[in-house]
């Protein structure tokens, strides 16, 4: 709830000040946290300074903090919970599973009937594997495209995230390296794989002649080409028809893979993901979080051609692709996913939410026009993003010139709306309504206002 107090602050330290007062326990539970975990959180996404918050517990729409705050969340576990937090949708099917069984070591029917219904949903993909995260899907998926055409190079757009390992951990954090006609592919973290970066070209995203020209100059080594549609961590941008196209185009002629990541977008899209939108059939596609709605998954699939031919077994190392892992299509989150495709099969649910994240971007974009603050609203279908920058942003690279995001969420969070600094897009779920996307824009006034007073 925006208090009486809230709508009267009017700068940054004013809202930086009244995060600290509404956070104690947060901060204590920091102090103790950072004795045994790096940053005080078990994972990069979650630390925060000056501290990071910490969680009791999620229902619908609402997370509460340790300290009893209430905040709506816009960011829901990266998009993943479609319906909110414990909603019965998946919590009953998940209970339901684990009275029966966790886990197993032998397949289990569900994860049979779970992959026909992804092919239903996804027409691209003819068969997949189910792996534990995004992360995962994403390696592996490089690794198939490799397998598949012998070649050794990937390419992705800059700025993009396609997960935590070292296949393709370049160029999505820190500044912006290279002339924005030829972003340098630079690596995201210490400790990486010697020789990685050779093997990954970066694209402008969204400059469809500059892309395919780079693509055309590596043809001959490329395996594949990592695209994400609608992007999350590249600043909620959806990619321009014009743009997919010509990356289809380029690919098909020198038997260059396209692979379509939308592990945040995917199935809270509805049929087809993202990529429908463009009329375009990409080679294999990867999807992840919303698909388990909560609970943790990543999945690729594509081209019946190119998986079955490679992964079934016997496995033979001179000609076979290694995809397994001990969680990989568990029951237990089998039974999420199962839950989640079921309630969306009629795509009343993704209708839904796409309307409303229509109307959240117009309530925002509203709000920008009267503030008369550059601040400009993206995204698309149930995703949303808003940055300060002096037009409106159509690649990472433009997202990053903005150097008010950390402030702004800080003061988002202190006014009660979970919007993490890491993360640049907004997410709605089937339990937010009206009134959390009119406490959004309240606090997005208020927040707006005093980032811009400070940068002035
Ligand atoms: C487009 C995209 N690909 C891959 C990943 C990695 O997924 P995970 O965090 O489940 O490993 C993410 C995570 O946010 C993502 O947004």
């Amino acid at each position: 709830m925006i208090t009486n107090e809230m709508r009267t602050m009017r700068t940054l330290d004013q809202l930086k000040a009244l995060y600290h007062q509404r956070t104690t326990g947060s901060r204590a539970m920091y102090e103790r946290a950072r004795q045994v975990l790096p940053g005080g959180a078990a994972r990069g996404a979650t630390a925060f300074n000056p501290h990071p918050l910490y969680g009791s517990r999620a229902n619908g729409a609402l997370l509460t903090d340790i300290d009893g705050n209430d905040y709506v969340d816009f960011n829901l576990e990266g998009g993943s919970c479609l319906f909110g937090h414990c909603s019965p949708i998946v919590m009953d099917r998940v209970r339901e599973q684990l009275r029966i069984s966790e886990v197993q070591s032998i397949a289990s029917p569900l994860e049979v009937e779970v992959a026909e219904r992804v092919c239903r949903m996804i027409d691209c993909v003819e068969m997949l594997r189910f792996v534990n995260s995004g992360s995962e899907a994403c390696a592996i998926a490089a690794r198939i495209c490799r397998a598949h055409t012998g070649r050794p190079m990937i390419a992705m757009c800059e700025g993009h995230h396609h997960g935590q390992l070292d296949t393709l951990l370049f160029s999505h954090y820190g500044p912006p390296a290279g002339d924005d006609s030829a972003p340098a592919t630079i690596r995201d973290s210490l400790g990486m794989s010697p020789g990685e970066d050779h093997n990954v070209l970066m694209l402008p995203f969204n400059d469809a002649a500059v892309a395919a020209q780079l693509i055309e100059r590596y043809a001959d080594r490329l395996a594949a080409v990592f695209l994400e549609p609608m992007t999350i961590f590249g600043g909620a941008i959806p990619a321009e028809p014009d743009f997919v196209h010509a990356l289809r185009r380029t690919t098909s002629r020198h038997g260059i893979l396209l692979v379509v990541d939308e592990v945040p977008a995917g199935i809270r899209i509805g049929k087809g993901g993202a990529i429908s939108h463009y009329d375009v059939r990409p080679d294999l596609f990867i999807t992840g979080k919303a698909l388990a709605g909560g609970l943790p998954i990543g999945m690729y699939g594509g081209r019946r051609d190119i998986l079955e031919p490679l992964l079934s077994p016997p496995y033979d190392r001179s000609n076979k692709a290694l995809s397994s892992g001990t969680f990989s299509g568990n029951p237990t989150v089998m039974s999420a996913c199962l839950a989640v495709l079921e309630a969306v099969e009629d795509g009343s649910v993704n209708a839904r939410l796409n309307a409303l994240g229509d109307h959240t971007r117009s309530a925002l974009r509203d709000l920008a026009a009267n503030l008369g603050v550059p601040m400009y609203v993206t995204g698309k279908h149930s995703i949303f993003g808003v940055h300060f920058s002096d037009a409106s942003p159509r690649s990472s690279r433009d997202v990053r010139r903005d150097n008010r995001r950390l402030d702004f969420a800080m003061a988002m969070m202190a006014q009660g709306i979970l919007w993490p600094a890491g993360r640049i897009a907004g997410f709605l779920s089937t339990a937010h309504g009206e009134e959390h996307i009119e406490q959004l824009v309240t606090a997005c006034r208020i927040s707006a206002q005093a980032v811009y007073q400070s940068t002035r």
